[in-house]
Formats: structure tokens, C-alpha cells, sequence
């Protein structure tokens, strides 16, 4: 389904670029009109406006409200550490698959997606300081005997392409295995367990304790594996972008010094800030 997506903003773009250079054979543009370009006549803007990318189906870090608008405990820090750093955003859905090209591609200036800093990711872009520790965690039915990552060795699992799980589960049954089950996101990776398709499912521990609270007639459970390392999420600019992040991390150091991030973290998960 994402490739037709794909497939289709692809063409979308294609039929843009057809029609510009349409325009532009068919309507030479007269001399005097070239200053009236709304980019050499508009004022310089008082602040850019930063589009931010993310993927809303990962509650309670992002996701969509009944009302559509993207909240979460990550727009709540990424609005928080702009206005800080006097910068304004706005965040724009950006399905997982393909945000970090969208990022390289400059059509997003920052993302915040729960995204895991890891030193593989740290060669195509760049991070801003952590701002969430976080680490894998399975969702199992209430029944099942699982207590380990190892008990899954021959069990189907689910989980959320190009991701940190995905990673784990590779790990543990090696990349080409069958019995992994990679999905567009992770609640269709949840409710494949729900239907059974799978055994169970890996992902970031926040979304995984989320859904179990928030979903009690799924009967899940949760297991930790002892192997599952920290992890930390950050704020991810196009790689060379040192002056965004570093702007950014002043912003996160500002809402970390006056109380601003336990007030959001608490807001989220309760219990005081590490
Ligand atoms: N932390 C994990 C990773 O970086 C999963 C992030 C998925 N985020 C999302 N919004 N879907 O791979």
C-alpha cells in the first residue's frame, strides 16, 4: 500500500514538473514580471516556519486525535525546545517508510518520531542530544508462555519496518527468516497479533505499555528481555545541519534547566523525570 502511495505522489510530482515546464515553454514570462516572483517580493520572513516530520501512529510519542491534529509527549518537547531557541514548527504527517528521505531530500527540515540515535542512522543524518531513553519490549498474549526474546525463536513476529525492533527480531532469526512479519506501522503489527497472525510483536516500550493500557480487551502482555538495550530518542536534521540541532539542543537544555520537560514527561508517563 505504501508503494502505490508512493508510487502515486511520485506521478503526482511528475504531472507538477510536466505542467510547470508546460507553462513555462508555452507562457515566457515578460521581462518585468521576473521581480514579481512571491520569493524575490516577499518580505524576509520574521521566522521560517520548520516543517517537522513524523509518523502519528505511535502514541503516546505521536498520534492523531479525533480532531486529526498530530499530539504527542514528542510535539510537546519539539514545540517546547523551539520556542526556546525562538523557532516555530509545524508538524507534518511523514509515513516511517521514507521520512529519512524525506528528510535528505530537504523536504523536511527536522524529524521527531521516537527515532532511535543509532550509529548507523548517525552516517546519513544528524541528531540532536537525546531526549527520551527508551528500549524494546514484546507484546504477547495473556496466555502465552513466553518469558524470554529466545522463546520466539520459532514464533512468527511482528514488527514495524526499519525500526530498532525490526533490528532485535533480524538479530534473533536472521534477516531473511518467514517468520518475520514487518508492517507500516506498528499498531497494524498489534492488531495482526490481536487476529492472530502473529505470535508476538517488538517495539519501543512506551508504545507497547500505551497500548496495552489503552486496548485492556486485547489481553496482551508485556515481556522484557534482558539483552534489550537502552536506547535514546532524538530530534534527527539533514545531515551538515549542525546550526538547526544546535539550536535545537539549546532549546532542549533551556526546557531541561526550568522544569518545562518534567512538566511534559510527567504529563505523559506519570512518574518524574530521570
Ligand atoms: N524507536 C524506534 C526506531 O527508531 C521506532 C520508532 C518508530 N517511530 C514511529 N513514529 N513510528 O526505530
Amino acid at each position: 500500500m505504501s508503494y502505490k502511495r508512493q508510487f502515486l505522489q511520485t506521478v503526482a510530482a511528475l504531472s507538477v514538473g510536466l505542467f510547470l515546464s508546460a507553462c513555462q515553454k508555452s507562457t515566457p514570462a515578460p521581462e518585468a514580471a521576473a521581480p514579481a516572483a512571491p520569493a524575490a517580493s516577499s518580505p524576509a520572513p520574521a521566522a521560517r516556519v520548520l516543517t517537522v516530520g513524523t509518523d502519528p501512529t505511535y502514541a503516546p510519542f505521536e498520534f492523531q486525535n479525533e480532531k486529526g491534529d498530530i499530539v504527542g509527549f514528542d510535539m510537546d518537547v519539539t514545540t517546547a525546545a523551539a520556542k526556546k531557541a525562538g523557532l516555530e514548527v509545524k508538524f507534518v504527517s511523514t509515513p516511517w517508510e521514507g521520512a529519512f528521505n524525506a528528510l535528505a531530500q530537504g523536504d523536511r527540515d527536522v524529524l521527531v518520531s521516537a527515532i532511535t540515535i543509532t550509529d548507523e542512522r548517525k552516517q546519513t543524518m544528524d541528531f540532536s542530544e537525546p531526549y527520551f531513553e527508551a528500549s524494546q519490549l514484546i507484546a504477547v498474549n495473556e496466555s502465552s508462555k513466553v518469558t524470554k526474546l529466545d522463546d520466539l525463536k520459532k514464533s512468527k513476529i511482528g514488527v514495524q519496518t526499519s525500526t530498532t525492533g525490526e533490528e532485535v527480531v533480524v538479530k534473533l532469526l536472521g534477516k531473511t527468516s518467514p517468520n518475520i512479519k514487518r508492517f507500516e506501522s506498528t499498531p497494524l503489527a498489534l492488531a495482526e497479533l490481536a487476529a492472530g497472525g502473529v505470535d508476538a510483536v517488538v517495539a519501543d516500550n512506551g508504545v507497547v505499555i500505551h497500548y496495552l493500557a489503552n486496548n485492556p480487551t486485547a489481553k496482551f502482555k508485556s515481556v522484557s528481555d534482558a539483552s534489550f538495550a537502552p536506547e535514546f530518542y532524538g530530534l534527527a536534521f539533514k545531515k551538515g545541519n549542525t546550526e538547526l540541532a544546535s539550536q535545537f539542543n539549546k532549546g532542549l537544555a533551556d526546557i531541561k534547566a526550568d522544569g518545562s520537560y518534567q512538566k511534559i514527561y510527567e504529563q505523559y508517563f506519570k512518574s518524574a523525570a530521570k
